[in-house]
């Protein structure tokens, strides 16, 4: 998400911050900051908007021989000069890159004695944490103070006017790393950032603190023990660096996913099965006056709203309409009063999402969106948000929002089931046991990579495929189709495995390769006999299945088996394989998988 960079040596820090946060540009970012010490001051420079804008705020003939530097991606409070890091508290100046769980909680704490916070950002919680510890504390004894009483993810620099010669960095699930040169550091959430400088690397493990200076660097636990590292020689070019090593921005972000889930989760339910509604504005008392809910978007998003649609209903029994947007806006739609409208987006930008928003709104009825850009229009317009947080996505075809969105739908659902009294505490507490292993599962699914390989090596010529799924699993089939026909331009048609026998069992012939999404439960019997149709017919069947069950795997030409979850969370981990799958098949045809052809991230005009 946010970019950090930081360094300490003999050279102008200014340049070197400013070109290291140019070099993390290609993340995406709204605001960008920088601070050093100066005759004994922190000073500190930043803004909304490019780094240009950044630079040109910075006084001519600037030097120090340490700063730190910061891309910011908001998560909490929208993109401001105030939010932008760094953020400040006594002597101290830091950057942060991740989510705070607690901040609410601990910001009471620290408002109650008199800390005055000058930001939205979870970010100036952690800073006059450290603050109000360094009263009495070394600067070290009071950072690690105040990362003991953190929850959450979080990668931190920061440095102290009263101690101008050493930078400090922690890592806690957010990267950082350090750079180590002749007499200067690096320190930065990623390679590129210094890459031009310096190719020895030192990787920081979660609860590690580094300590660096001119002459080098040290690193403890957070109990402060010290531990030994070992140096890395990096060999990636500059495009491989911004790519974390993957080849494509696309492949990275789907192995993202364990990370942007476990981020849109974070702090949004509690062990014992609890919803946390603070942040999105929506409470319980709101949630029991809906009668009907409709759920709008376009593209990838729109499936995420199908699949969002088998778990509303089924779990809050509450009707649930899905309508692609450019579709919803020119409908003469009769909203009930106590009709709830959701906007799925994950730019927020989408200009047909934001039409049928308005549309919705001019009627009166409450509006929500489920988004992953802070402070964008369809966000800023809804009277309720629930940001995913995926992080900047890069490639067009949409992988870890898409599962993010899914995520909070489940959020969403959990949330509406309980407060109408659908549910139990107890299966609200084991939906929340199955939604923190979650991620888990999709690291495990990851693992398949290799198996996917080789099946796509069999197909990737073939001109035509089929995709079919029953109950929630078919708007997985719909997004498997999707995203094959994006990046690979092979036609690929996704339809419920039901409605086979209506058509596309027509275009069925030898090899003709047709992909079965299907989970174990009361469909799978009547999946087997579609499976057994399409064999009759000497398709060439692949199966992503959570079930080993012999007749599927006889049936079957390739089976890909996958551990499984609730038949809500199935749809995540069975999208996964497909991502691959289409992405591989994309890389064997030569195409262009970052940025396809006649496509757009962003699609704001009708
Ligand atoms: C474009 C993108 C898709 C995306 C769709 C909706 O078509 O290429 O990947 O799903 O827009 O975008 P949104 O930002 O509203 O989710």
């Amino acid at each position: 998400m946010c970019g950090i960079i930081g360094y300490i040596g003999n050279k102008n820090a200014i340049n070197i911050i400013l070109e290291g946060l140019k070099k993390l540009e290609y993340r995406g970012y709204d605001s960008a900051g920088l601070a050093f010490v100066n005759d004994s001051q922190i000073e500190i420079v930043k803004c909304k908007g490019k780094i240009s804008n950044l630079e040109s705020l910075i006084k001519p003939a600037t030097f120090s021989t340490s700063a730190i530097g910061h891309t910011r991606w908001a998560t909490h409070g929208k993109p401001s000069n105030e939010n932008a890091h760094p953020h400040t508290s006594r002597s101290i100046a830091l950057v942060h890159n991740g989510i705070i769980e607690n901040y609410i909680e601990l910001k009471k704490e620290l408002e109650a004695e008199g800390y005055k916070f000058n930001s939205e950002t979870d970010t100036e919680v952690i800073a006059h944490l450290i603050g109000k510890y360094r009263k009495e504390l070394s600067l070290v004894d009071a950072v690690r103070k105040a990362c003991l009483r953190l929850r959450g993810s979080y990668a931190i620099v920061l440095i102290d006017r009263n101690e101008p010669d050493m930078l400090i960095g922690v890592r806690m699930e957010s990267p950082l790393v350090i750079g180590v040169s002749d007499e200067e550091r690096f320190i930065a959430s990623d390679i590129p950032a210094f890459l031009n400088y310096c190719r020895n690397v030192v990787f920081l493990e979660d609860g590690e603190m580094v300590l660096l200076s001119k002459e080098g660097f040290k690193i403890y636990n957070l109990n402060g023990e010290e531990k030994e590292k070992k140096v890395h020689t990096i060999a990636w070019t500059p495009s491989m660096a911004e790519k974390d090593g993957f080849k494509h921005y696309m492949l990275k972000e789907i192995y993202e996913q364990p990370r942007a889930i476990a981020d849109t989760i974070r702090g949004r339910v509690l062990s014992d099965g609890e919803v946390v509604y603070e942040e999105w504005g929506l409470m319980p008392q709101d949630m029991k006056e809906f009668e009907r809910l409709y759920l709008v978007a376009c593209g990838t998003s729109y499936h995420a709203c199908l699949i969002g649609k088998y778990m509303i209903e089924e779990m809050c029994e509450i009707p649930v309409e899905v309508d692609i947007a450019s579709e919803f806006r020119y409908r003469k739609v009769p909203f009930g009063k106590n009709s709830l409208f959701v906007a799925v987006t994950q730019s927020g930008e989408t200009a047909d999402t934001l039409a049928a928003l308005r549309y919705a709104k001019k009627s009166g009825i409450k509006t929500l969106s489920i988004c992953n850009v802070i402070g964008s229009t369809v966000s800023r317009e809804s009277d309720y948000i629930f940001y995913t947080r995926s992080g900047p996505e890069i490639g067009v075809a949409s992988t870890k929002a898409f599962t993010s969105q899914v995520v909070a739908f489940y959020i969403l659902s959990l949330a509406l089931a309980l407060s109408r009294g659908k549910i139990s505490k107890e299966m609200a507490q084991d939906l929340v046991i199955d939604l923190m292993a979650l991620p888990r599962k999709i690291e495990d699914t990851l693992k398949l990579d290799a198996d996917i390989q080789t099946i796509v090596k069999e197909v990737y010529r073939k001109p035509n495929f089929l995709y079919l799924g029953r109950g929630i699993n078919y708007p997985v089939a719909l997004e498997g189709a999707l995203k094959l026909k994006e990046i690979s331009y092979i036609h690929a048609e996704g339809y419920a495995a039901g409605e086979m026998k209506h058509g596309p069992i027509a275009l069925i012939e030898e090899n003709f390769p047709v992909v079965f999404i299907t989970s174990h439960g009361s469909l799978l019997e009547k999946t087997i006999s579609n499976i057994q149709e399409i064999k009759a017919r000497d398709g060439f069947v692949i199966t992503i299945t959570d079930t080993n069950k012999g007749l599927l795997n006889r049936l079957s030409d390739k089976l890909l088996y996958i551990e499984g979850s609730n038949p809500y969370l199935n749809p995540v981990i069975f999208t996964v394989p497909l991502q691959l799958f289409a992405y591989y098949i994309a890389v064997l045809r030569g195409c262009d998988v970052d940025q396809p052809r006649n496509l757009a991230k962003s699609v704001t005009v009708e």
